[in-house]
């Protein structure tokens, strides 16, 4: 029965498909430069899965709604679900020239559901200073590039100014 041998295979793609990749257990060995992680799985909280590319998951129809979001964190190379960094504005000024300011929480993580009209401009601002990202992007989520390991030539996380 060549239909029943390939259930395990159509299974495993279908998880591919609906899980969000990454670790969620808090378990992972990877870099992580705050020493604390996100344990709580897909729990939602504004805290929820630091790095992890909120839109995306967001857009399946789970969870509230967002044009802009992300997790600023401490290191380029942190990687999912590390815990970023807490008090850093995140400033965009959008292609009418109108500007959209989020302050990140506890996990690093930021949102807005603010219309932006695409592309814009971004700027990180804390007590260290600012930093800029010199190319326009026309999507808010921000870790669909900003991966641990940097996606589009990114080079790595969105980190605060140091
Ligand atoms: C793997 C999927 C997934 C990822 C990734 C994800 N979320 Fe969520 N999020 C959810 C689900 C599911 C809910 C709850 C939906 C519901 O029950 O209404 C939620 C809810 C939320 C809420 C509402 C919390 C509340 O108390 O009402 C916020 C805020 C939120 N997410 C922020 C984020 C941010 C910021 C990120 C990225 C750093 C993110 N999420 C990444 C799935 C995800
Ligand atoms: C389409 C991919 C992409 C998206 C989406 C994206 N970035 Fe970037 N980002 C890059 C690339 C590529 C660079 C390096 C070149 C540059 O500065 O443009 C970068 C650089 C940066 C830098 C400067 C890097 C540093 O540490 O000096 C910051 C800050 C930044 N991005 C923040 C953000 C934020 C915040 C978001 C979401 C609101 C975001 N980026 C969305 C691709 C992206």
């Amino acid at each position: 029965m060549p239909f029943l041998r390939s259930l395990p295979l159509l299974s495993l793609l279908l998880l591919a498909a609906t899980g969000c990749a990454g670790p969620t257990d808090g378990t992972d060995t990877g870099a992580c430069s705050s020493g604390s992680y996100w344990t709580g799985g897909d729990e939602e909280s504004p805290l929820m899965n630091p790095g992890q590319s909120c839109i995306a998951c967001h857009d399946r129809g789970e969870g509230p709604t967002f044009t802009v979001a992300g997790t600023v964190m401490g290191d380029y190379g942190d990687v999912d679900d590390c815990d970023g960094v807490e008090g850093v504005t995140v400033r965009l000024t959008d292609a009418d020239g109108a500007v959209h300011e989020a302050t990140s929480n506890a996990a690093g993580n930021f949102y807005l559901n603010d219309a932006i009209a695409m592309p814009y401009t971004v700027e990180l601002e804390s007590d260290a200073g600012v930093s800029t990202m010199s190319t326009a992007p026309t999507t808010g989520d921000c870790a669909s590039c900003h991966t641990a390991d940097g996606a589009e030539g990114a080079p790595g996380r969105v980190v605060a100014p140091f």
